[in-house]
């Protein structure tokens, strides 16, 4: 039987659920129990309805036309990097760039820095990164002879920051480091992370791609000189995100794409570029998920990133709890500091079989590797059965979780 729920009374978990119209929806004819938010979150109607608002009413190109349509789309747009700019507290609106995702925005930084960095030049990864925060840097230090260090972890996930200084030198130019592993769930002491990298002269990127839904980051405090992440992470739409950069590092860097809206003038002996953000927004952009992610912040601003953070918080505990009651369960990742994300394996059993007796039912994990393969072979495991849990998930979806990981155990032995 599942405990009591002792969660404040502001957090009304039950209303909140009615927000997400696919929550009620079954799955193998059980009521669906979705625990896979940290590869997509659920949207909410409002943010639904801001996309069938855009489609029915002022669907139009921007930045383009003196026409109505086309100025209130435009209007809609900028308003959303506005909301962003609140949200994250940064100091530029055109220190925004939107994407069309986190892997985007990383792609249009290590891009930049093909024409900066030299051989001989040292960039820091951590080892918790997803395969998006090494594949591009990995591609950089080919094309320009530049070596790729490893920030080293320890058995509970959590980097190991004597090491890091000791890597850090004259020679490094960037360190990139997620604020949230993907995988483990740990929330990595960024602030120092960049302190440091700062004080030796290097650059920093951070992935927030799965800390955005949990954190709110104030990019103005913490001083990173990069940070992406995704809208679809935070109940917005796929196919949208954003790259932060300091407006120095974005004026210095060159285009990603070439193309309409990011030139000033254009002849056929040369081109000028646009000024920031459009210079790195070639093309028509997503324009209903510009729009949609504005809805999806003003949505989690109005429950309050103190009071998810709380919720989730509690949730943690008590799914760690009562997942580590079923013997021959391990959890990877047990860093004081995470996010809601449980990666475990059930003794002499493939994580993919656990995940396909889960799903019959109800139930969404991720199995695999989870795009971090070298977590796992860190970790010696081809992978992981990952429940990632958001505020609107239960405690009894917690207990339904548990029951069927159990059933698993049963069939699977
Ligand atoms: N990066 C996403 C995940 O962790 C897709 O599932």
């Amino acid at each position: 039987m599942s405990e009591p729920n002792t969660m404040p009374m502001i957090f009304d978990v039950e209303k909140i659920r009615e927000d997400f119209p696919i929550l009620k929806r079954e799955v193998n004819g059980k009521p669906l129990v979705y625990l896979d938010n940290a590869a997509t979150s659920q949207k909410p109607q409002a943010v639904i309805d801001c996309i069938v608002d855009y489609y029915s009413n002022y669907n139009a190109n921007i930045h383009r036309g003196v026409h109505t349509l086309s100025q209130e789309a435009t209007d809609a747009y900028e308003l959303a990097r506005r909301k962003i700019q609140n949200h994250f507290n940064i100091k530029f609106a055109e220190e925004i760039i939107f994407t069309s995702g986190t892997t985007h925005g990383i792609n249009i930084v290590s891009n930049g820095f093909a024409s900066i960095l030299k051989a001989g030049d040292e960039v820091l990864v951590s080892a918790m990164e997803h395969h998006s925060n090494i594949v591009p840097w990995q591609m950089l230090c080919k094309k320009t002879g530049a070596t790729l260090k490893v920030i080293p972890m320890n058995e509970d996930g959590v980097l190991i920051l004597s090491e890091y200084e000791k890597l850090l030198s004259t020679r490094t130019k960037l360190v990139f480091v997620n604020h949230v592993s993907n995988a483990l769930g740990t929330i990595n002491p960024i602030q120092q992370i960049i302190e440091k990298a700062h004080t030796a002269g290097a650059a920093v990127l951070i992935d927030g791609a799965q800390a955005c839904s949990h954190i709110k980051a104030d990019l103005q405090e913490l001083d990173a000189d990069f940070y992406v992440t995704s809208a679809h992470k935070m109940c917005g739409p796929t196919g949208i995100g954003i790259l932060y950069g300091k407006k120095s590092w974005l004026e210095q860097l060159p285009p990603y794409q070439g193309g309409g809206e990011m030139i000033k003038e254009v002849t056929f002996e040369k081109t000028t570029y646009a000024d920031l953000p459009h210079k790195f927004e070639a093309g028509t952009p997503n324009v209903a998920g510009g729009i949609s992610f504005g809805a999806a912040i003003d949505y989690l601003n109005e429950i309050g990133f103190d009071a998810i953070k709380a919720y989730e918080d509690e949730l943690l505990a008590y799914a760690t709890e009562k997942l580590l009651e079923i013997d021959g369960l391990k959890i990877y990742g047990t860093a004081k500091d995470k996010t809601s994300v449980i990666s475990f394996n059930l003794d002499g059993i493939h994580p993919y079989d656990v995940g396909t007796i889960v799903d019959k039912l109800g139930i969404a994990v991720r199995t695999g590797h989870h795009c971090a393969q070298p977590i796992m072979d860190f970790y010696n495991i081809p992978g992981t059965v990952r429940a990632s849990f958001s505020f609107y998930n239960t405690k009894e979806e917690v207990d339904r979780l548990v029951s069927a990981v159990s059933k698993a155990q049963m069939m699977l032995s």
